[in-house]
């Protein structure tokens, strides 16, 4: 068999996303496969998946029926890789008989030599050990958006925080830093390639550099990546509010370079809720680091993460969430109800009837819905810079782009301005996004 295409379909956040892009560049390079954006066609199918929540990790098998019916048709190679993988490992070849291969999150560099070993022989292979350091891939990343100018960056892996609710430990591992000469290689490469603007990722990157003996931290990384001529956006998530501090405050306000947006996951607006998630910080103390955040960067913008029905959450302590969301007034929140999880400390503990969890659900996001709006709003009339990334699906006239705390602005403009930033006036203010208009005076 001549394998010449591959697809992957990738559920879940960022890092899976990275994971995916890396994994198609090493089979680019390594094997000489092509990226085929359609999965009937392709001859290895990988699916990445997540398992932070029951339905996302359910979305995996119900991608069963699919691929058993597609294994039929063509006899490609079938794999899962990503957190579901590394939580499941074999059980998922018994579970699924289409499945040729699993494979953790600590062994991406290996599925090449898997593909390789199916196509002599067609016994099903698992691999999911961890290791203290991931292998590095030996090669970089690819952008991934459609300008070819943005790309993602890991800058560690793993986490150590074990929230009560949460898998990520358990499925990705003990957080570990890269060396930060990697880092700035692979920045460096990129921007050789054009990339504009970087997303720095990492479960928690305010503790950057603490499993290092390398003395530089979350701060000092940043400064030096700000150094790169060329690169004109940086981004980082996901910072943890016990670990954010004044330093990073400072950082984030010396550079033009760093996006005035900080994504702070709140979770709980309760501090006897937080304290049982075991997320280390108070309402009070979010809200001072929030406060000091504000008053030196006065145009930030606070995106956040949000849980409700988690066990014992009572009216009074939803109710603290919902102050929480208008006293920060977030642009946009994540919100999720609570979903047990295998191995976490409240896997069995599952005590808010699911109705009351969609209707907590339903009050938050509609809260958020209008304070989205609202910013929206205030936004028109006012001169943005918008990095152009291409053209719009809804209005092929217009270009689709971004501000720097990530809100969609569509706007009419030529095919050229693609890549580039472009100053933009707004003139309306949506729901999940914004409208523009070339700024005349701007040329
Ligand atoms: N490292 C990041 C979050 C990673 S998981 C941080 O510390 O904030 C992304 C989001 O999924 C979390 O912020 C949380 O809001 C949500 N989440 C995680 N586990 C969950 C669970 N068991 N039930 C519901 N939501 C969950
Ligand atoms: Fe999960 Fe908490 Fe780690 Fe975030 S910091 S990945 S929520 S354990
Ligand atoms: Fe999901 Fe794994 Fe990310 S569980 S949220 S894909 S780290």
């Amino acid at each position: 068999m001549n394998l010449q295409t591959f697809h992957i379909k990738t559920f879940g956040c960022q890092m899976n996303e990275n994971d995916s892009l890396q994994l198609s560049a090493l089979l680019e390079n390594e094997l000489n496969m092509e990226l085929s954006e359609n999965i009937e066609n392709a001859d290895v199918i990988i699916i990445n998946t997540c398992s932070v929540r029951e339905k996302p990790e359910n979305k995996v098998f119900s991608e069963a029926g699919r691929l058993a019916k597609l294994k039929k048709k063509k006899d490609s190679i079938i794999g899962i890789m990503g957190c579901v993988a590394q939580e499941y490992g074999d059980k998922i070849l018994k579970r699924a008989s289409y499945v040729d291969f699993v494979v953790g999150t600590h062994n991406i560099h290996k599925v090449p030599e898997i593909i390789l070993t199916l196509l002599k022989e067609r016994n099903k292979i698992s691999i999911t050990e961890f290791y203290d350091k991931i292998p590095s891939l030996s090669f970089f990343t690819k952008p991934y958006d459609k300008s070819g100018k943005k790309a993602f960056v890991s800058i560690m892996q793993g986490c150590n925080n074990f929230c009560s609710y949460c898998i990520v430990p358990f499925v990705r591992g003990r957080e570990y830093s890269r060396p930060y000469k990697e880092i700035l290689e692979e920045i460096s490469y990129l921007v050789s390639k054009g990339v504009k603007e970087v997303t720095l990722l990492g479960q928690n990157v305010n503790s950057y550099g603490k499993t290092l003996n390398e003395g530089i931290d979350f701060t000092e990384l940043i400064r030096k990546i700000a150094d790169f001529k060329g690169l004109e956006r940086i981004r980082f998530t996901t910072s943890h509010p016990k670990d954010f501090n004044k330093e990073l405050v400072h950082v984030m306000k010396s550079s033009k370079k760093i996006c005035n947006h900080l994504h702070l996951p709140l979770q709980s607006g309760s501090n006897k809720i937080l304290k049982l998630m075991n997320r280390k910080y108070t309402k009070e103390e979010y809200l001072e680091k929030v406060s000091y955040l504000k008053e030196e960067i006065p145009e930030i913008k606070l995106t956040t993460d949000l849980i409700v029905g988690f066990p014992n959450e009572e009216d009074s302590d939803f109710e603290e969430t919902m102050e929480m969301v208008e006293k920060v007034r977030f642009l946009t929140s994540f919100s999720f109800a609570y979903s047990p999880r295998p191995f976490t400390k409240f896997f069995k503990t599952d005590n808010v009837p699911y109705h009351i969890k969609s209707e907590r659900l339903r009050i938050l996001q509609k809260l958020q819905k209008r304070i989205t709006l609202e910013h929206n709003r205030a936004m028109v009339g006012s001169v943005a810079e918008v990095f152009a990334e291409g053209k719009s699906k809804k209005n092929s006239e217009e270009l689709t782009g971004r501000l720097e705390d990530n809100r969609i602005v569509n706007f009419t403009g030529s095919e050229e301005l693609i890549g580039h930033f472009v100053n933009v006036k707004i003139t309306e203010g949506f729901q999940n996004s914004l409208k523009g208009e070339i700024n005349a005076e701007y040329f």
